[in-house]
């Protein structure tokens, strides 16, 4: 493989040294005097493979490997280590360097390691490529649902989406917020704009504020330039703040303040940006409930909430079942270029009375699996997971508010028992516990094997 080397050394004789054994294997080779340059060199594009030297002036190639991983994560470092200490070499590889030489170089090493380097690194691009091409096929796929909730749902969305109007999508996990928001800026006159995502949650706190606003060079350590915040690339465009429930009092305070002004200053900054967006935001908390603990800015929800369009879970719209089940199962078919054509009665059955804690997202896992298992072009009640199988059998359990957790554990044995058939195997395989602690339970709770279930009236 002929490839793109970057070689930093302050050593002349030894970037030099290498640079020709590696030209020599056919790569064409840059070389780079200390770390700054050389993550110059990859800033400006197409190296493939980078070999530093540990200590040198200017930035050390510790720092060098830590910020093109956190810049070029899969871009493949090879260190070097000279002055003799293996300890640096090992936080190193900490840092996520692919492995390192020790000076003297030996040439063969170096080769085959490069060649390694190389093989590594075009594979972590091309699991990349893959999984940006998945997601967007994935989202380009329009928004499944002919529920009269869904209905609803839609409605709201081609009203907001021509307005400036913030929107706050409420719902449980898995219910498909993240699509509501897409179509939103889809059918928004900003749709030719960009349309930025933060997941608040996936974000420490210090970074969340300079992710958000951008920083200037030297804000803190580890900033090296500056940098433009999502407000400001979402200028023109709109911006999603998914899971806004999880963002600290500082930044709600400064978010409040763009919604209010239309502007903000970079962190460690003076200068005042302007920004147009429009802010979708969703969250799976009761932000009321945020509100009232103290967690939640109570102006910053009204300026959030000026549209709130909430998304049942799947259990309060099961019309919606067969449907979404019916394109999630062409979808996988025809990614695995399987013969499935759709669910047999019972498997339908079975999907239609699950409760779906997961909604939608698992929904679509369940029928991405069930793909998998089908032996025939129907799916069958056995291509399904077991937690789906048994409900084909049984229905809903009532646990009354209020019960406690032992109440709670001696109804859902009870339950799981009864529709069963009282098959103990069957039970505890489906609870995920042994059979013994089942047994156990069984004991200590004072649940007669043999008994009805309460809400099984069929048999
Ligand atoms: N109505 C729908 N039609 C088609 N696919 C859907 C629908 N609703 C959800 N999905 C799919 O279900 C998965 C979960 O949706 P999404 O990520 O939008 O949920 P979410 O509400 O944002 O969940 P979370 O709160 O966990 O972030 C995605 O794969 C999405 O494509
Ligand atoms: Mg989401």
């Amino acid at each position: 493989m002929k490839a793109n080397i970057l070689v930093v050394d302050d050593e002349k004789n030894i970037r030099e040294g290498l640079a020709e054994a590696l030209s020599l294997d056919g790569h064409a080779v840059r070389v780079a005097a200390d770390g700054t340059e050389g993550l110059k060199a990859v800033e400006e594009g197409a190296i493939d493979l980078v070999i530093t030297d540990l200590k040198m002036p200017a930035m050390s190639g510790t720092e060098l490997l830590k910020t093109l991983a956190g810049r070029y994560p899969g871009l493949p470092v090879i260190v070097l280590t000279g002055h003799g200490t293996i300890e640096d070499a090992v936080e190193a590889m900490r840092y996520g360097a692919f492995d390192f030489l020790t000076k003297p170089v030996n040439l063969d090493h170096l080769s085959l390691l490069a060649k390694r380097a190389l093989e590594r690194g075009e594979l972590a691009r091309k699991n990349r490529e893959l999984e940006a091409e998945v997601e967007a096929q994935r989202r380009r796929s329009s928004i499944v649902g002919s529920s009269a909730e869904m209905k609803r749902v839609f409605d709201l969305v081609r009203r907001v989406a021509p307005t400036r109007a913030s929107v706050l999508i409420t719902g449980e996990s898995g219910v498909g917020k993240e699509l509501i928001a897409d179509a939103i800026h889809n059918l928004s006159p900003r749709r030719e704009g960009p349309l930025i995502k933060v997941h608040c949650a996936a974000l420490a706190e210090s970074l969340l504020e300079s992710e958000l606003f951008g920083h200037e060079k030297g804000a803190f350590t580890g900033a090296q330039g500056r940098k433009r915040g999502r407000f400001e690339l979402a200028d023109k465009g709109s911006l999603f703040l998914d899971e806004i429930g999880e963002i600290n009092q500082n930044v709600q305070i400064k978010i409040l303040r763009v919604l209010q002004e239309r502007k903000f200053e970079r962190v460690g900054g003076e200068e005042t940006v302007e920004t147009d967006v429009r802010i979708i935001a969703a969250t799976n908390r009761d932000l009321k409930k945020e509100i009232a603990e103290g967690r939640f800015r109570e102006d910053l929800y009204y300026r959030l909430n000026v549209v709130n369009i909430h998304v049942p879970p799947l259990r309060e719209r099961r019309d919606d079942i067969p449907l979404l089940a019916m394109a999630f199962l062409k979808e996988f078919a025809g990614e695995d270029g399987k013969e499935v054509e759709g669910f047999d009665p019972k498997a339908r059955q079975a999907l239609y009375a699950y409760s779906w804690p997961g909604n939608v997202r698992e929904l679509r896992n369940c029928v991405e699996s069930a793909v998998v298992m089908a032996r025939g072009p129907l799916i069958t009640v056995d291509d399904l997971p077991p937690t789906l199988r048994a409900s084909g059998e049984s229905r809903d359990i009532r646990i009354p508010l209020g019960s406690s957790l032992e109440e709670a554990e001696r109804i859902l044995i009870r339950e799981t028992l009864a529709a069963q058939g009282g098959n103990k195997s069957r039970t505890a395989e489906l609870l995920g516990i042994g059979r013994k602690t089942l047994y156990q339970k069984i004991e200590e709770y004072g649940i007669e094997s043999g008994t009805k279930s309460e809400s099984d009236r069929a048999e």
